[in-house]
């Protein structure tokens, strides 16, 4: 059974006892600056926390050990542990789509040994072998963000066809890619949970076209196979994975297919082990010492009690710039929410406004911003401490220790900041918070377990703050008016229904097929 948060009178998460605890707790460290709050070294080292070689380093939070017990009560009264304790249980948690939510099975020990995942592994076997030399996977949001993702992650690791990912309905997209294949060596791949997003319906058509006589070597990775072999996917070359596996959710699936091309089927498993280990974790440390608790707890400690309302994610390791994005998608989907899980409005704020991009590149452009603006952006800064799969030494292997400093020095600066009266344009002020997640070096297996870690975040944010995680209503309204716009540009319906200037908007489209 799961615990309803919203108790009659209780409608909100800010209505909790603790969450008064918090707001003065607030009052007090935006009066204590982070330079002496680190400067206790006692309390620094006590917030630093450990699974085997990830470290995740809480000591630049603007927290002390008496807030995390704050909100460790503030899990409590939300029934978090319950709401945990049900997401394991395969409960109907997903009300607005009556599911349950299944993608950490997607990982588990079971799955990995499953003869659906013995079929999704045979067939990138001989896809790798096969003399293809492109494969393009068309697909979007959760279809598209969390594979081409792992694909870059794992770089070092590519033994396969060369690999693309297209996903825009702009046709400038599709175009660039398949300019430098050749339809008798490539494979395209079309990944939609539901087959029927115009986006990739539109690019798989398309695609279908430009195969001509080789189109018969399309596949499909979806949740409705009847679909896709109505749309003419041969039924061997259709994978399918459930229903209760949300898109934003759904690399470890079959959607992980082009990885599982990209980089074999040993180092996908390895990927999914690793994010196996984070479920296992989540599922049995105390939440005292969990790191997706910790974590997620203090995504609503910076939003809703020292009112921050964006979250930088700065990995330095070039080769996950891609994951801002596909973390953007995660908490911004799944947490962007104004009602709780049953309906009722909300009066407290939910995700923030997640964003970022990698380092040491984002600190000759917008950090300026991060260190003298006026906006404070609490930061993720991601950093292995070995580089991955590359042998080396001299001034390569100093390379990676200059990334490393970097990224160090970045969470010191902001912190700890550098007063000048005498000069105001130089004045760092510093107290600006951020977390060091760091890892030895980014194996199949550690980004399994960095990306399990983030789905954890975001769940337990969601949880506290009682929203449903796993629905994306807000996403359909923009999808109907596109219709909408589409029917008035093809003249099938008249502008009635549109404001005038985006009537006038259209109207200067050149007429179908002219572009
Ligand atoms: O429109 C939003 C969304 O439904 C995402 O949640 C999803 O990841 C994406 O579109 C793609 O959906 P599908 O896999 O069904 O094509």
């Amino acid at each position: 059974m799961v615990t309803p948060i919203h108790q009659p009178g209780r409608e909100d998460m800010l209505s909790t006892n603790a969450a008064a605890t918090l707001r003065d707790e607030a009052a007090t460290l935006q009066e204590t600056h982070l330079r002496d709050l680190l400067a206790d070294q006692r309390r620094s080292r006590g917030l630093v926390y450990e699974m085997d070689d990830l470290r995740v380093d809480l000591s630049r939070q603007k927290v002390t050990a008496r807030t995390l017990r704050t909100l460790l009560d503030l899990a409590a009264e939300t029934g978090l542990a319950d709401r945990i304790a049900a997401l394991f249980a395969g409960e109907n948690i997903n009300k607005s789509e009556d599911r349950a939510v299944v993608h950490m099975t997607q990982r588990g020990a079971d799955r990995r040994q499953s003869a659906e995942f013995a079929s999704l592994s045979s067939f990138a076997e001989t896809i790798r072998g096969d003399g293809v030399t492109d494969v393009v996977n068309i697909g979007i949001g959760g279809s598209d963000l969390g594979p081409a993702m792992v694909s870059a992650a794992l770089a070092g690791h590519a033994s396969g066809p060369r690999m693309h990912y297209v996903s825009n309905v702009d046709p400038s997209h599709l175009h660039d890619v398949l300019a430098g294949c050749a339809p008798a060596y490539t494979l395209v791949i079309v990944t939609s949970k539901t087959f029927t997003t115009a986006e990739t319906m539109r690019n798989a058509a398309l695609a279908r076209g430009w195969l001509g006589a080789h189109a018969g070597s399309m596949a499909a990775v979806t949740a409705a196979s009847e679909v896709a072999r109505d749309w003419g996917i041969a039924a061997d070359r259709i994978f399918d994975f459930d229903q209760g596996v949300g898109g934003r959710y759904s690399l470890w699936s079959a959607v992980g297919l082009p990885v599982m091309i990209d980089v074999g089927p040993a180092a996908f498993t390895d990927l999914l082990a690793g994010a196996a280990a984070m479920d296992d974790h989540f599922r049995t440390a105390p939440h005292e010492s969990n790191l997706p608790v910790l974590m997620g707890l203090l995504r609503v400690w910076n939003r809703n009690f020292m009112g921050l309302a964006t979250h930088g994610i700065m990995p330095y390791d070039q080769r996950l710039h891609l994951l801002p994005a596909w973390a953007q998608q995660l908490e911004m989907e799944s947490n962007g929410k104004s009602v709780s899980v049953d309906g009722v409005p909300l009066e407290h704020a939910t995700t923030p406004v997640i964003w970022g991009t990698a380092g040491t590149g984002c600190q000759h452009s917008f950090f300026q911003a991060l260190h003298q603006g006026s906006e404070v952006v609490p930061l993720d800064i991601l950093v292995p401490m070995r580089p991955t799969g590359l042998h080396l030494a001299g001034n390569w292997a100093d390379s990676h220790r200059v990334l490393v400093a970097n990224a160090v020095a970045q969470a010191e600066a902001l912190a700890i900041g550098s007063p000048n009266d005498a000069e105001p344009h130089r004045h760092f002020a510093g107290d600006r918070p951020s977390t060091i997640i760091s890892w030895d070096a980014s194996t199949p297996f550690a980004v399994g377990r960095l990306l399990a870690l983030y789905e954890h975040v975001t769940v337990v944010s969601g949880f506290v703050w009682g929203v449903n995680s796993f629905d994306q209503w807000g996403v359909e309204l923009g999808k109907v008016m596109a219709k909408q716009a589409e029917a008035v540009l093809a003249g099938a319906v008249g502008a009635d229904g549109i404001s005038a200037t985006a009537a006038d908007l259209l109207a200067r489209m050149p007429r179908s097929g002219d572009a």
